[in-house]
């Protein structure tokens, strides 16, 4: 059992109306043809016993409910007693696929025993198998399951005291991910308690094997706000599981994610750029506005990266399609709430890498599919914004309508923002002239050489616009010599 996903229903209101949401959640994303591995949805029933924690628990029949709805049942007993009282009976009776106990309690190695001859028992008479798990405390050692370790099948460490849903995650648990990783390579790693889209990030890198968690799946409002989480965590999985191959020292200079820098609040995970956009184009057709929403406005780089990716995926396909068809009312509503999630969240498009591929490859569109007065209007607010992140986009955007030359436009963005002295303003201007030129190099050297002589132009312009240039173009711009 590995990349599993093991949901608490001990904060669900409705017990049973939780565990057929998850029927359907389970077929919905088993029906995705995504080309990655799927986190696997169990259950997990916290079973108590007012002695071991102060409250009742899952009532160990929900067991046989889920069994019949096709799940894993992932048993956790938090009791003082699990033989005396009978739970480990109930559980295997009730058909347990993983029974886990606790080391704290008083009689560990006795239970531990009981277990390992009912595993053994119910495999000799009815062939049928139940992992043994043992769970650990915040507090308690890892060591403590050496001598036990070639008995049981997985540790599940608590990430929160034992007893109730909801609390706080206990960062120092990660330590002993990796710690238990290490030290038992082929037993699984369980974590329980606290987890939600953010704390499930470094227990993932870490490796961990089992996900519990309850109340962040089982407070959801509805089916949609549930379908939505489970497909959140699986899209961080594949981003979690992706190798940081990105060269961190150059991103962290050229992005300036240091202090200071335009991009000192941005925090980099340190995956490159061809591998986050291999995770958007496994998972953008499955996800939707809402998912892409949340990680368009994650503080994680690499996941805005990855929102701005899923958007210019499916802006592609739907584009194609409005060309093709203009009544086709449904693919012009669905691009119109890509073009609304990017512009309501175009304050996270904050750094130059995410800006060069969102203006030519989103804003661009939102233009195309204006009417005139309105691209004008748009281009000119993204112009005049003072988020110079927005002004670059409205800049870099022109690169897509040179590409298919539309050259009219870009010349006269290029004119109104020629003089401009942000650097980041220049090097756009500049690479705008450049393509530009590649399309009518008369036109462009004869635009330069005017301007320049009206007033010099911004060094940095001009070595991008002219890059392409002949010796004698460069030398009629910059000396002003009149016959090329
Ligand atoms: C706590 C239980 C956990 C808990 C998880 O004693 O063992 O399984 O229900 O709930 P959340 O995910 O809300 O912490
Ligand atoms: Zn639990």
């Amino acid at each position: 059992m590995k990349d599993d996903i093991s949901i608490s229903i001990l904060d669900a209101k409705d017990k049973v109306t939780f565990l057929n949401s998850l029927v359907k959640a389970k077929e919905n994303i088993q029906s995705l043809d995504v080309k990655t591995n799927i986190y696997k949805l169990n259950i997990h029933f916290d079973v108590m016993d007012l002695k071991f924690v102060p409250n009742v628990g899952v009532d160990l029949k929900y067991v046989e409910i889920a069994k019949k709805m096709g799940f894993f049942a992932d048993v956790h007993l938090m009791v003082q007693k699990p033989v005396e009282d009978k739970f480990i009976d109930k559980a295997i009776e009730y058909g347990a696929d993983n029974i886990t106990i606790h080391y704290e309690i008083e009689n560990f190695e006795e239970s531990l025993k009981y277990l390992l001859k009912m595993k053994k028992k119910i495999y000799d008479k009815e062939n049928k198998n139940f992992t043994i798990g043992v769970s650990l405390k915040p507090n308690t050692k890892i060591d403590v399951l050496k001598k036990y370790i070639s008995k049981i099948d997985r540790i599940l460490l608590m990430s929160v005291e034992p007893g109730k849903g909801g609390q706080k995650f206990i960062d120092k648990i990660n330590d002993k991910i990796i710690f238990a990783k290490e030290k038992y390579k082929n037993t699984i790693i369980q974590i329980d308690g606290g987890i939600n889209e953010k704390t499930i990030c470094k227990p993932i890198r870490e490796g961990i094997d089992s996900i519990v968690i309850g109340s962040y799946l089982s407070k959801s409002l509805n089916f949609t706000e549930l379908y939505n989480k489970i497909l959140i965590l699986n899209c961080i999985h594949t981003i979690e599981k992706t190798p940081r191959r990105a060269n961190m020292k150059l991103d962290t200079t050229t992005l300036q994610v240091v202090d200071g820098g335009y991009g000192e609040n941005d925090i980099l995970l340190g995956i490159n750029v061809p591998d986050i956009r291999k995770c958007a184009n496994v998972w953008y057709k499955y996800i939707g506005i809402e998912c892409i929403r949340y990680f368009f406005s994650s503080p994680f780089h690499d996941y805005r990266r990855f929102a701005i990716f899923c958007i210019i995926n499916n802006i592609n396909i739907l584009y194609k399609k409005v060309l093709k068809d203009n009544k086709d009312k449904n693919s012009l509503k669905q691009i119109k709430d890509y073009f609304k999630l990017f512009e309501d969240n175009i304050m996270y498009v904050n750094n130059w890498d995410l800006t060069d591929v969102a203006g030519p490859n989103i804003f661009a569109y939102i233009l195309y599919m204006s009417n005139e007065k309105q691209k004008k209007k748009k281009l000119y607010k993204y112009l005049n914004s003072n988020n110079f992140w927005t002004k670059r986009i409205a800049i870099v955007s022109m690169l897509n309508f040179v590409k298919n030359d539309y050259l009219e436009l870009p010349l006269e963005v290029c004119d109104y923002v020629l003089y401009d002295n942000f650097h980041l303003f220049q090097k756009a201007t500049g690479w705008v002239l450049r393509e530009l030129y590649k399309k009518e190099p008369k036109v462009i050297v004869e635009y330069l050489h005017d301007k320049n002589k009206i007033k010099k132009l911004p060094s940095i312009l001009l070595s991008y616009a002219c890059e392409k240039m002949t010796i004698m173009e460069k030398e009629k711009i910059r000396n002003d010599i009149d016959e090329v």
